[in-house]
């Protein structure tokens, strides 16, 4: 079971690598990972787990983040109090996106840095994804709002980029006016 010492730290030089694409079909190692990962999100987000393990709350969470420089991420999305929607995303792109942008207000998170960060950084408000299953067949995702940002935001760990590289930071809440705020 993953615990949050398994995460790698922003300090962590690994997590500035670009990712390699993933060949399949996957290992069972692989497979493992990717159960593992799928179950700490939702435990991170389930309160008496999150209490009982040790964990902060995270929505999404990349391979290279364990360390693995691989091109995958999961999103565990939390729909209602206990019930959650999963994607597995590898060797992802995103192939379209809206021209309109928006920004989470109380900041981006992430788990691999342990601190608030003030700033906005402006996301599409809609992206649509493709990639590929467990199984190796092309899925399409389409998202918007926070979702769409989480995975922009784990598009950007895929390519060594964490959130923060997009604050400006003289002036961390440039241009606030000009998105919208979620
Ligand atoms: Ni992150």
């Amino acid at each position: 079971m993953l615990k949050m010492k398994d995460i790698l730290d922003e300090k962590d030089k690994r997590l500035r690598l670009v990712s390699k694409d993933v060949e399949f079909p996957l290992s069972e190692k692989e497979k493992k990972t990717i159960e593992e990962m799928i179950e700490f999100l939702r435990n991170s987000q389930i309160p008496e787990l999150s209490e009982k393990y040790d964990l902060r709350p995270g929505m999404g969470l990349s391979a290279i983040q364990l360390g693995i420089a691989k091109r995958y991420f999961v999103v565990v999305n939390e729909l209602d109090p206990g019930e959650f929607e999963t994607y597995v995303l590898i060797n992802p792109k995103i192939i379209s996106n809206s021209v309109e942008k928006i920004y989470v207000e109380a900041g981006e998170g992430c788990l691999s840095v342990n601190r608030d960060v003030d700033g906005i950084i402006p996301r599409y408000a809609r992206v649509t994804m493709e990639g590929y299953d467990i199984e190796g067949r092309k899925i399409h995702v389409r998202a918007r709002e926070e979702l769409a940002i989480c995975f922009q935001h784990e598009m950007d760990h895929l390519n060594g980029i964490l959130f923060m590289d997009h604050i400006d930071k003289k002036n961390p809440f440039k241009d606030k006016d000009i998105y919208r705020a979620i």
